[in-house]
């Protein structure tokens, strides 16, 4: 039976937990047995008793039984990387498996490589339908959308929905989102359901009729060269677009309210869409949320973690909002893993009691990161001339 350990998540500021009473039920079913470190699902509102109804071991932190945990089991579930004085500690052939920001990581890969230690980053799964049910990136963007607007909104010095009281009528917000790939088409139903006029730009043609579809108004590009799609991402602009599609948002940032920024290409810098002087024609009391801000944001003088007040303008540097809705990012998060692992476990009757990390298969190719000693994703991790 291969044992798999859910450790606490020690990252500042994270309170999510890679497993739920829920999933670790299901996978026991399926013959892997749990153990978890003592209050790792407490800041989701997933308490030590009910893992231990659905069938875990409870380790308490410092304790013996925690760090042979460390170096026995065959898989360690995270959300955020462990520390690597945590990771030298696992064994050769065991598995790895969470959100390990693969992009330049070299310290992490190095060590996983040396102690032979398998890694599956979620950020590169492959985005095709069958690996719906397991993409992270796209069930915790959802949760992002949905907070930054919540965010934008209780800063705005406006109301957002439209209304008609008896000392006249106030016109509805009207917000902006930049990018409508998940994070973006969420922060539009949200924006849209308290009541706001939303207007959207993305690069991609294929968003308009989704951001159609769900009430938005769309930015039609610029006409420059587009950039062209892969796999569902948007890939690099050139500086030429990037500069043609500053003007055209200039307009409409000074009649917005609220800027939700989502703009992304995975594994680049954020592009840099709104300037200084672009912030200069904001009215005073608007609110712009960079959700990019930790890839160097899509809004001039955004920081992560903090609210800038410029002008007048708030510029809020939102990273982590994920965290910031633990009990149900967990639960999501969870489930795509548990999800993923599923299609890893040998079948009925086959022998061994590890994981199968089939590379044959799209969704293991594309997102195992280290295996057998060698890293499979040199450009991610070393850059492109690896
Ligand atoms: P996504 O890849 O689904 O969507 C990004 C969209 O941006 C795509 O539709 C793409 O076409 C568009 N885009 C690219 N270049 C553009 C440009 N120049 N102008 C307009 N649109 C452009 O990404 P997802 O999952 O929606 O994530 C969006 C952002 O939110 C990312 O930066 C991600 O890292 C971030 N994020 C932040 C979180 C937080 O707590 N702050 C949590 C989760 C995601």
């Amino acid at each position: 039976m291969a044992e798999v350990l859910v450790p606490r998540e020690r990252q500042p500021g994270e309170a999510r937990v890679a497993a739920t009473p829920e999933t670790v039920k299901r996978l026991g079913a399926r013959g892997l047995s749990f153990a978890v470190e003592a209050g790792a699902g407490e800041p989701a509102g997933f308490m030590d008793d009910d893992f231990l109804a659905a069938g875990a071991r409870l380790l308490e932190c410092g304790s013996e039984a925690l760090q042979q945990a460390w170096t026995q089991s065959d898989a360690v579930l995270c959300v955020q990387a462990p520390a690597v004085e945590q990771l030298v500690r696992m064994k050769q052939g065991s598995l790895l498996a969470g959100l390990l920001a693969p992009y330049g990581a070299r310290p992490l890969v190095d060590q996983l490589v040396a102690g032979s230690v398998s890694s599956l980053a979620l950020e590169l799964l492959p985005r095709i339908s069958r690996a719906q049910s397991m993409d992270v990136l796209s069930s915790q963007a959802n949760i992002a959308g949905y907070k930054a607007v919540l965010l934008a909104s209780a800063a705005l010095d406006r109301y957002v929905p439209m209304l008609m009281t008896a000392a006249g009528t106030i016109q509805a917000a009207r917000a902006l989102i930049l990018g409508a790939g998940v994070a973006g088409l969420q922060a539009l139903a949200t924006a849209r359901r308290l009541g706001a006029v939303v207007y959207v730009s993305d690069v991609r043609p294929a968003a308009k009729e989704q951001v159609e579809s769900l009430g938005g108004r769309f930015i039609d590009p610029p006409e420059q060269e587009k950039p062209a799609e892969v796999g569902g991402y948007a890939k690099q602009a050139s500086e030429a677009f990037l500069a043609a599609q500053r003007q055209q948002l200039a307009d409409q940032l000074a009649l917005a309210d609220m800027v939700i920024c989502t703009a992304q290409v995975p594994g680049r810098p954020a592009p840099r869409l709104i300037s200084e002087d672009m912030l200069d024609g904001m009215r005073p009391g608007s609110v712009v949320v960079d959700l990019a801000v930790a890839s160097g944001g899509n809004c001039a003088c955004t920081i992560p973690g903090e609210t800038v007040i410029r002008r007048g303008v708030q510029l809020i540097g939102a990273d982590q909002l994920p965290a910031s809705v633990p009990n149900h990012a967990s639960a999501l998060y969870a489930r795509n893993l548990a999800t993923l692992l599923e299609q890893l476990l040998p079948g009925d009757g086959a022998e061994g009691a590890g994981f199968v990390l089939d590379t044959e298969d799209p969704i293991v190719d594309g997102c195992l990161l280290t295996h057998g000693g060698q890293c499979r994703h040199r450009a991610v991790v070393y850059g492109e001339d690896a």
